[in-house]
Parts: structure tokens; sequence; C-alpha cells
């Protein structure tokens, strides 16, 4: 909302936020007492050709992307949604989990609806209520009363130029407060350009913006004051700069994020191992890749430092509470810090009486917000939809935390780390070789023993992301018990195989796969004859073996999707961040 036409506005905010993922996309505006929507699928620019979303006049407008979850991909599914009565327009992150009841509901009392979504309940509910009330703030208000599931709301009202309102529960909301302007978003990104000053809602919370003003009432309906906050990340960070793609940028940050990683608030990182030493019971919870930073915590928590801890994916926590209540300690590992899975596990184990720690990326996020402590990955924005400098963030702070576990007075060797990276990163050319030799393979495997299994995970799940190949990680020593008989002549097995005590191991493994006619590509600072290509990493601590290991394995994965962006089946939509459960 501004003094200005926002349709431009909006749709750079739309491409801001593209990196999210998504499948269609749509935009709603008010100018001269009518609502005018328009939407399509596609990318945005595509609905941008075919739509000219840009021309839509007046100073109020909102915009989507949609990732589908109810109704498939069409025009009619995208958002925005119009009521019957075009009074009201609604976008909306999340799921209405009762929208059936509600739909039978208003179909019985005439509500016509043109979408399979849920999301198009929530406009004619709240069209009934402003029919009653007349009222923006209040109709939305009591219409999130009778929704059960996640939202995160904007609405429009035909009659109401001035005035947008929006509502949240279970994921993010965030309000821009800018000069003459006024911005609802669920991604600081889509309103930076414009304005720093944030104003991030709590569940349950109802905001009217005008574009001056911004009322917030709780769910009682009493008026809640807050302050805006200043948001840290600064514009250029979000720039490609000189790379193609949003994640070679990230993939190439790391020798910087690593060492930005390792300076934390003083006291802070104790302040955690003090909390997971004193623990009943210690959990550590994530979904996807920092699932496997969870996972080397662990290794070494219960190797190291003798402390039990249960790593449990966070979509999964609820049906492993066993351990879990009063004393007990939850780490929470999460780059977004607003992942519905996540948010999940932090619910449950805040209502069993568990304390929360979290590793976050994103500071002004939900999950920041909820826990007990918090160690800030301080990484810059992700905005490649794969996560790469989030991990090796990742790994640099739960190391950090073990270290102090362990009594270690300050954890060290952060700038030789950085130069490590910066020497595994050389391997680019090489790896974009090797993209190029394997991108018409059907299945990839990623092995490795001990602490590096979960790095054998997270090259896996990198390459399924990005270039859409089967793909499969796991511990070598299981490789035997069935996994082998799909290996063939020329399958591809990654071995991350660092000098060590499992060296050894690890080349029978690598003997055993060649001998079935696996090629097998190590990645170690050692080289072995059985290796048919063999890319080398700098020798680094143990610890931090993970951080040089992940470097090749994220190239891969970029170099085999720019390598397949040709094939009939790319690109696929993938969502950043997933924030339904
Ligand atoms: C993988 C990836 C996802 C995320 C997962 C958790 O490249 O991006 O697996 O790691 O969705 O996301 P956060 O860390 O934001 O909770």
């Amino acid at each position: 909302m501004a003094e200005e036409p926002v349709a431009g506005i909006l749709l750079e905010g739309l491409k801001r936020v593209e990196y999210r993922g998504y499948d269609s996309a749509g935009m709603a505006t008010i100018s001269d007492g009518s609502l005018a929507v328009r939407k399509g699928v596609g990318r945005v620019s595509e609905i941008e050709r075919a739509r000219r979303l840009s021309e839509l006049p007046g100073n109020i407008g909102m915009a989507h992307t949609r990732w589908a979850t109810h109704g498939g991909v069409t025009d009619e599914n995208a958002h925005p949604h119009a009521s019957c009565g075009g009074l009201v327009a609604v976008i909306h992150n999340g799921i209405i989990e009762n929208y059936i009841p509600l739909k039978k509901g208003l179909s019985s009392r005439g509500h016509r609806f043109r979408s399979e979504t849920d999301t198009e309940v929530v406009a004619h509910l709240i069209e009934d209520e402003y029919k009653r009330t007349r009222d923006p703030l209040r109709a939305t208000l009591a219409t999130t009363k009778r929704l059960k599931g996640q939202y995160a709301l904007a609405v429009l009202f035909q009659d109401r130029p001035d005035v947008m309102v929006g509502a949240r529960k279970d994921a993010p909301l965030i309000v821009g407060v800018g000069q003459e302007k006024m911005f609802l978003a669920s991604d600081v990104l889509a309103f930076i350009e414009h304005t720093d000053r944030t104003i991030f809602l709590d569940n349950f919370e109802v905001a009217e913006i005008t574009k001056d003003r911004v009322r917030i009432v709780g769910p009682g309906g009493r008026e809640v004051k807050r302050k805006p906050t200043q948001v840290a990340w600064e514009l250029s960070d979000v720039s490609k700069s000189d790379f193609a793609h949003y994640t070679l940028k990230e993939i190439n940050e790391q020798p910087r994020t690593v060492l930005s990683a390792s300076v934390q608030e003083p006291g802070k990182v104790e302040e955690f191992a003090r909390a997971i030493r004193k623990a009943k019971s210690v959990y550590i919870t994530a979904s996807g890749t920092s699932y496997h930073a969870g996972l080397l915590m662990k290794f070494r928590l219960n190797k190291e430092a003798k402390v039990r801890a249960d790593t449990v994916v966070a979509g999964e926590l609820k049906e492993h509470k066993g351990f879990l209540g009063k004393g007990s300690v939850v780490v929470v590992f999460s780059q977004s810090g607003e992942t519905a899975d996540v948010m999940d596990a932090v619910k449950e184990a805040k209502k069993r009486g568990a304390r929360v720690y979290s590793v976050v990326n994103a500071a002004g996020s939900t999950l920041a917000r909820e826990s007990d402590g918090v160690l800030l990955l301080n990484c810059g924005p992700e905005v490649g939809v794969a996560a790469t400098k989030s991990f090796t963030a990742q790994v640099v702070v739960a190391n950090m935390v073990v270290d102090a576990v362990l009594g270690k007075k300050r954890s060290n060797g952060f700038k030789e780390l950085s130069e490590a990276v910066t020497e595994a990163l050389k391997c680019d050319e090489q790896v974009r070789d090797l993209a190029e030799k394997y991108k018409h393979r059907t299945d990839f495997y990623f092995v490795a023993r001990g602490y590096e299994s979960a790095v054998a995970m997270e090259g896996a799940l990198k390459l399924k992301e990005l270039s859409y190949i089967h793909a499969e990680g796991m511990p070598a020593s299981e490789l035997k018990h069935g996994t082998l008989a799909l290996i063939e002549r020329g399958t591809p097995v990654v071995l991350l195989n660092p000098s060590g005590e499992l060296q050894a191991d690890s080349l029978s493994n690598a003997e055993e796969l060649r001998a079935r006619g696996a090629d097998v590509i190590g990645v170690s600072d050692a080289k072995a004859d059985v290796y048919k290509h063999f890319i080398r990493v700098p020798k680094v601590q143990q610890k931090f073996t993970p951080i040089v290991e992940a470097i090749p394995l994220q190239l891969l994965a970029y170099h085999m999707s720019v390598a397949r962006r040709n094939d009939p089946d790319y690109p696929r939509n993938l969502a950043k961040s997933v924030t339904v459960k």
C-alpha cells in the first residue's frame, strides 16, 4: 500500500521471493472502487508476459506465489481468491485443515466456489463477517477463530482501498513499515528494497495496515503495541553478483561464511553447552539438510563428550517423546526458522516442559523468537533452494557447542578452515566435467563411515533436490545388506573417505563396489588406486571434514542440475521454506 501505483512494486516483490519455489502466481489491486485479480501458472516472468500483472491500476494490492497443496496447478487455484460477492480477496500460505466442513456450510448458504483450494473458503467467510460488521479487522479476526490449521493471510476489501488486513498462525507474516508505504509479507526480502523496519506478528495476531499506520490486535481483540525493529541483512547480500545462479554464489561464499558463523555473542555457546550438560535428556531435531548437521553434532556428543543425545527428524518428534519432558533440552537446527515440521516439534517440546535451544539463520524468525536460547548462523540470506552455506555454518556452530561441552575454552582453527574451503572450491572444473559425464545416470549412491555418514546423506539429498536424479546416502557398512544388489556397470558411487582410522575399511567397501562394476568417486585428502575418479579435498581437523567434503558434493549437485536443464522433465518446483506440514 503506497501513494503511488503498487503493481510494479508487487511484481518486484514476487521476483524476490521466486527463489522459494512455486508453481503459479497472481496479483489483485483495488482501483476506482473495483477489485481486479490476475493470475496464472508458471514463472513470474511468463505470467507477467501473458497477464500483464504490472499494468493493474491502484495504490493498494497484493501478490502471491503458490506451491500447490490443495487442488492442482491451475489458473483458478492460483491466489488471490475473491469471494463470490467480489467484496473480499485473500492470499494465503499454509493449510486450512477444516476447509471441507466450512465449504459445505458456505455452499449451503449460497456461496459459489471457483477453485479447489482450501484458501477460497477464507475469502467467503470474511465476506460474510464483513457484510455484518463493515469492519475489516473485526471481520478477519472473527473468521480466524473458525480456522483450523496454519495460515498467513492478507486480505483486501473492495470498498476499503485504504486498508489491508493480515493474520497469522504457524506461518510467518511480517509488517514492513516504510515512508508512506506499508507492507505485509511472509519474507523480509519481498519488501527490503523499500524498508528494513519490520514488525513480526505473533501467532493469532491480526494487523490492519494503512499507508502510514499499523494496528495490531491479539486473539481477544485487545490492542498490542509493538515497535518496528530493523533487519540487519543488506540488500546487496541478495543479489547474484557475477554468478549464474544464487546456489553457485552461495557455495562460493563459504570461505567467508564459515568464519562469520564462528563469531558468536560472548557466553552464548557456553550457555548452550551448560544446558546440554545439565539436561536429563537431549534431543536434536531438524529437517532435511539441517537434520544432517544435527546428526554430526550427535556423533561428537556421543563419542567424544559421552553425552547421550537422540536425533529425530522434526516431523517425527511427536512420535518419539519417551524421554521428552521437564529437564529435557531440545536442540533445533533450522536455516529459515519457519519450517512447519520444525515448529511443530518445538510446540511439542514446549508442551512437555522441555527447553528449546536453536541454531538458526533468520534472526527474526518464529523459531528464534520462541527459543530459550539462540545461536545464529550469521551466513546472510540463503536464497538458493538448496541449503549450502547454511549447512557448513551449522557444522561450525555445532562443533563450537560440542567443544564447549567438552570443556574446551574456545574453539579455534577457523582461519585455517576458511582457507581449506577456498582450496576445496578449486575442484569446481573437475566436478563440472564429472557432472557432464554422469548426467544421464539415473541412480547415484553416496557412502561413508562414522562421522561422515551424515555427509553422504547430505550429498544424496543435494543431488536429488537440484538435479532430480535418484540418489541414496548411507553408511558404507550398510551396502552389503542389500544395496549392493543395485550396483551395476558404471553406477556412480561417491565415497567420502578422509585419512584416519576408518580409511582402510572404507577402501575395502570401495573394492567390493568396483568388483561389481561401480565407478567409485573418492572424495578424500588421500588418493587410492581403487578410485575411478579422485576429488582431493584438503586435510583438516577431523571435526571439520564434513565442511570440506560438502563443497564438492554441493558443486556436483549444482553442475548436474545445469548439465540436465534441457531434459524434458526439468525444471520442477521445489519450495525453499517448507511452511506446510
Ligand atoms: C535441502 C533443503 C531442505 C531444508 C529443510 C529444512 O537443501 O534445503 O532439506 O534443509 O527443508 O529447512 P530449514 O533449515 O529452513 O528448517
